[in-house]
């Protein structure tokens, strides 16, 4: 039967990519207020298109942005089967800069057989992927390999803030299932089919230094006041040390030391970091000392400036002392650190930064999203890299990802339920910024590695 399916996604690639492009028309960007309607749309666009599959699907909204959730009627699913969770995300980042997109973001463009649009990566291309494996399997077989339930929110990009909520209300279907699927990674190059097993979390603040009541002329108070900018770089130069480590005290006391297994795996991996520095175009690389760029980027905690901003940024020259500076900052987390307690170590260690003669104030604190890590010795992930040879015609590698998924690490806590993260991206896709692309091959091995992981799960997970 799986073969039939194969052969029914390769004949309907036109028909998937025409449907993709549909969804990705929708600019359902979670994080602008004026696409709220949208992001609406984005929704009962996913809702239809599962509706038609043969799922019964509900539609349940929350404080902000509905979820989707769907599931196999019994009619359709082999009674006492496994019950796969299918997660992923129908919202989107802004697209902005808009001048630097060759074509306009939310009308979709093929070239050299690549998909270029905003979301078509992350996650709408992805999350597709599913949707059109259910369909094949709904077409060629009048039915599912097992039970499966796809669950698509609208608030991923903005931190997940009202997912389980939702997760929650829906406790006896989501819980009830044996594994959850997530398609929103990449893998690890060209040719190199990968599974994630591995997620950094992610924990942030905006703070801002106030000085006087009002921006000043410079000449007449330049020299009597402090100035919030200098303050401002000033701190943020002590957050980290000269060999690239980050200044809060206890930062690094929960991380999850690397073992010596994973570390030689991470060695086999083709990296080269010659090309790597070439292909982002830095003169050279940069981070903390005593790791590999691997290390660094997957087992590593680090502290980043996301935005800055102080004083007159319009063309030509002012002489004025801005009253305020403000900064937005975020951490990457590793296993096992704990995010609001990395955030309140921060928050405290900017405190004792602060210079006199300033104010120090926290203009947003995120929730944090916890760092995840997924077994690779099961049942389970066995199946998975079987479905996605099958599809690719090479055995994934495993790695793992510097990205946040927060609900990963909140189903495992909240459900014990383990996540399987089968990626289809490229690290060359450019996701959150100008000129996001899917490369259309793997869309469709994609399509089918998701086929061929229903039926392989389904049996796997028999009990
Ligand atoms: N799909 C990404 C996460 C990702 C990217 C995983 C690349 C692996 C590789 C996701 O949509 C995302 O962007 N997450 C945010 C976190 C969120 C809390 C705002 C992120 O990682 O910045
Ligand atoms: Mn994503
Ligand atoms: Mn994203």
């Amino acid at each position: 039967m799986l073969d039939t399916v194969l052969f029914w996604i390769e004949k309907n690639r036109g028909r998937f990519l025409h449907d993709l492009k549909n969804w990705l028309a929708i600019p359902s960007i979670s994080a602008q207020p004026d696409h709220a309607a949208d992001v609406q749309q984005a929704a009962e666009w996913a809702a239809d298109y599962l509706r038609t599959i043969g799922l019964s699907v509900e539609t349940v909204p929350t404080a902000k942005n509905p979820c989707i959730v769907a599931t196999t009627p019994a009619t359709l699913a082999p009674a006492g089967s496994p019950h796969i969770l299918i997660y992923g995300h129908y919202d989107v980042q802004p697209p902005e800069p808009l001048d630097l997109w060759t074509s306009p973001p939310f009308s979709a463009t093929v070239r050299n057989d690549q998909l270029f649009a905003r979301g078509a990566s992350d996650d709408k291309g992805q999350a597709h992927c599913h949707l059109a494996a259910l369909m094949a399997w709904k077409e060629i077989n009048s039915g599912f390999p097992c039970r499966i339930t796809v669950l698509l929110e609208g608030e991923e990009e903005i931190g997940s803030p009202n997912l389980m909520s939702v997760v929650n209300a829906r406790r006896d279907l989501l819980g009830s299932a044996d594994i959850l699927l997530i398609s929103d990674t990449n893998i690890f190059a060209p040719g190199v089919p990968s599974i994630t097993y591995g997620l950094r979390g992610l924990a942030g603040v905006e703070f801002a230094l106030t000085g006087a009541k009002t921006d000043l002329h410079s000449g007449m108070y330049g020299g009597t006041v402090a100035n919030p900018a200098h303050a401002l770089v000033e701190m943020l130069a002590r957050l980290h040390d000269k060999d690239g480590r980050v200044t809060v005290p206890g930062f690094y006391d929960q991380v999850l030391p690397l073992t010596d297994a994973e570390r030689d795996m991470w060695k086999t991996l083709p990296h080269d970091d010659t090309a790597f520095a070439r292909d982002l175009g830095v003169p050279a690389l940069f981070g903390e000392a005593g790791f590999s760029t691997l290390e660094r980027k997957w087992a590593r905690p680090t502290l980043e400036i996301n935005g800055l901003t102080s004083g007159y940024q319009g063309a030509g020259a002012k002489t004025v002392l801005p009253n305020r500076a403000s900064v937005k900052i975020t951490c990457r987390l590793v296993p096992n650190q704990d995010g609001e307690e990395i955030t309140d170590r921060l928050i405290a260690h900017l405190k004792s930064l602060t210079p006199p003669g300033v104010t120090f104030d926290i203009v947003y604190r995120a929730k944090a999203s916890p760092p995840a890590i997924t077994p690779i010795h099961s049942p389970a992930m066995a199946a998975a890299a079987k479905a996605m040879e099958l599809a690719f015609g090479k055995a994934p590698v495993f790695q793992r990802e510097g990205g946040s998924i927060p609900v990963v690490a909140w189903f495992k806590q909240a459900l014990n339920i383990d996540s399987i993260l089968l990626g289809f991206g490229l690290p060359d896709d450019r996701i959150h910024a100008p000129n996001e692309k899917l490369d259309l091959p793997y869309y469709y091995n994609g399509i089918k590695t998701c086929a061929a992981a229903y039926d392989l799960l389904a049996e796997a997970l028999k009990t």
